[in-house]
């Protein structure tokens, strides 16, 4: 890269991909200024040549094979937007092991193989910037990794998937069910062709795993997320945080332990008070929690092709600008070191817990019982309806995961509990 121009290989010219090269033509007179030379989109792989491109691609630059892009020597940067593990992997290795930069949207293989690319990167000398695969177009990984390096991050709580938040935006304010709030979401487009990535959390997973590996400088592979997703969330739990004065988002949380890191995706309620409790429809957020720097909230669009696309070109820019200089990335030593994980059932949270029950003398005793002999304090109760119509409903202190499923089982075999209708972790309150 120590030519007058700085030429730019696309791999993947979907909603992102030409989102990129809209802004790298839009754009071109502040990105020549701000990188110090002119970025020239050069060579775009795209799957489907056939398919109808806008004006920002001349078609003279496309290829429908990737590999003439990453095997062309006179490429200094690689763009990868085609998402998932392979070939997406091997074509990054391959323009990393060929001295090539990359910018990269990719979040599976971030969350799955960070420290094979960073490995890899240092090796080159190259640099691997992914901005944009958290949050897309919401600055996170650069506060991260730079603003913060200083600092050390506690707890990383996220509003990580648009989807989902969306969703329960939906049943929030207008009381819809799970499935008629999905079908609106699905109507305005913000669904995936399948959703079940989005719904059951795992989309959120993958880019907590990507903070959690920055923040607590050790590898978080998507598979150390434990995940619940929000299919089980019901218009009648959304009306009980009403009460409450919660709301319930579907959370992603990383936190260090001594030298273990716990990292969940689930719903939760959390006080309206909390700033995390206002962001709304599909926009994405995160509250970083730094020993030194305080509370912190970056908010923003999470998906769309110019929002991430944005964060990408600010990642290409930002590598033309700083050409010349020390490459690696600044976490990528620490990723080559797995985390240690803490165990599922050891994380601490307060439960919110609704049972139906018998209404006689002796029942809240017994229920309180139950939790008492799991080490499971309650912080409060209220009974609800009378007769055949009786709930309880409890939030407990914290206690572990594990006392938590030991009190669940015990209460679903109490002869005056009905049902356990429902529960859901408490988050964002002054204990945990
Ligand atoms: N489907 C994701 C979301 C965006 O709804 O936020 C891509 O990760």
């Amino acid at each position: 890269m120590a030519g007058d121009r700085v030429r730019l290989g696309l791999l993947g010219c979907g909603v992102v991909g030409s989102a990129t090269a809209r802004i790298l033509v839009e754009n071109a007179h502040e990105i020549e200024s701000r990188s110090g030379v002119p970025v020239e989109l050069a060579r775009v792989a795209i799957r489907d040549t056939s398919k109808k491109r806008d004006a920002f691609v001349s078609p003279g630059l496309v290829t429908d094979d990737p590999w003439d892009v990453v095997k062309d020597p006179s490429i200094d940067l690689v763009v990868e937007v085609i998402g998932g593990i392979e070939p997406a992997r091997d074509l990054v290795l391959a323009a990393i092991g060929s001295g090539k930069h990359v910018v990269t949207a990719n979040k599976e293989l971030l969350a799955n193989e960070a420290s094979t690319v960073m490995k890899a990167a240092s090796k080159a000398g190259v640099k691997v910037l992914f901005e944009a695969s958290v949050a897309g177009g919401t600055p996170i990984v650069r506060p991260m990794t730079e603003s913060l390096a200083g600092d050390r991050v506690r707890r990383i709580m996220g509003i990580l998937n648009g989807t989902t938040n969306f969703v329960l935006t939906r049943m929030s304010e207008s009381g819809e069910s799970f499935a008629d709030a999905l079908a609106e979401a699905a109507e305005r487009g913000y669904t995936e062709l399948d959703p079940s990535a989005d719904i059951e959390g795992h989309d959120a997973a993958a880019k907590l795993a990507i903070l959690a590996s920055i923040a607590f400088d050790a590898a978080v592979v998507s598979g150390d997320v434990g995940c619940e997703g929000i299919a089980n969330v019901t218009a009648r739990d959304m009306a009980a945080a009403h009460d409450l004065g919660y709301e319930i988002k579907l959370l992603a949380v990383a936190e260090r332990h001594g030298d273990e890191v716990a990292a969940r995706v689930h719903p939760a309620m959390m006080p309206r008070t909390h700033p995390l409790a206002s962001v709304r429809n599909e926009l994405n957020a995160i509250f970083v929690e730094a020993e030194h720097a305080g509370e912190l909230m970056f908010l923003g669009r999470g998906a769309g092709g110019p929002a991430t696309a944005s964060a990408i070109v600010g990642d290409i820019v930002e590598i033309v600008r700083d050409r010349g200089a020390p490459a690696a990335y600044p976490g990528a030593a620490a990723l080559e070191r797995r985390a240690r994980i803490q165990p599922a059932g050891d994380v601490a949270s307060r439960y919110y817990v609704v049972l139906s029950v018998a209404d006689r003398p002796g029942v809240l005793a017994s229920v309180a019982g139950a939790f008492a002999r799991h080490g499971v304090s309650i912080a409060s109760v209220r009974q609800e309806g009378f007769g055949d119509e009786a709930t309880l409903v409890l939030i407990t202190h914290s206690a572990s995961e594990a006392q938590h499923a030991a009190t669940f089982s015990e209460l679903e075999t109490l002869e005056p509990v009905r049902r356990l209708r429902s529960r859901m972790r408490v988050l964002g309150t002054a204990e945990v």
